[in-house]
């Protein structure tokens, strides 16, 4: 089976039918599996205007996208919002469920942590979902606990919770 990486990649029209794809539509729609970058062309073009996507197609497939973009915002400790428009979030990592747990996500996380080192930068936050539910800030949804799992793995640290969900937002060095 032919697999490659694509960097840079920009049409969104197939970015948006392949998060259809990987995420089943029924899922997405329930907010089972929703990646909020992923949830609309306009989300999507918006990343393609400050970052990038990179995306690993099997025979010409999009099997996993990952991205990152320009500026995040999240919640302190305190509970006030933070706007860090200069720094990176890395964001809609998404692996199609047949194809999960055989390291596609370690290796586009990694790509995307390279792609930002040779811009410059020495660190990148990621949002994990949690529960929505103030009350249990910093605990994870079920389905987004793998990808916390991959963040930790970096040696990130929590550094504040999601606006919405609560879930732990990490800063991932570089
Ligand atoms: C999160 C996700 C992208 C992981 O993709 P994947 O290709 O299966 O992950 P990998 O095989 O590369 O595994 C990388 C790491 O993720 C973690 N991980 C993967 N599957 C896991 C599982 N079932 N349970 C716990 N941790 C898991 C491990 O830390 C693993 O590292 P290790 O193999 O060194 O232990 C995938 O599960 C997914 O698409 N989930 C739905 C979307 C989502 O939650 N996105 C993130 C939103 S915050």
């Amino acid at each position: 089976m032919a697999e490659e990486i694509v960097y840079n990649f920009r049409n969104s029209a197939e970015l948006y039918e392949a998060a259809i794809d990987l995420h089943d539509k029924k899922n997405m729609q329930q907010k089972e599996t929703w990646i909020y970058s992923l949830n609309s062309l306009e989300q999507i073009d918006n990343i393609i205007r400050t970052g990038e996507f990179i995306v690993i197609k099997r025979d010409g497939r999009i099997i996993g996208i990952i991205s990152y973009k320009k500026g995040t915002s999240f919640r302190s400790f305190q509970g006030d919002i933070q706007k860090l428009p200069d720094e990176w979030e890395i964001c809609g990592l998404l692996i199609h469920q047949h194809y999960r747990g055989k390291g596609y996500a370690k290796q586009l996380f990694k790509a995307a942590m390279r792609r930002l080192r040779e811009r410059g930068a020495t660190h990148a936050y990621a949002i994990i979902t949690g529960v929505f539910d103030e009350g249990k800030k910093g605990e994870v949804r079920e389905i987004s606990k793998p990808a916390e799992s991959l963040c930790r793995g970096f040696g990130s640290q929590v550094v504040g919770f999601g606006k919405h969900s609560w879930g732990p937002v990490y800063k991932v060095p570089l």
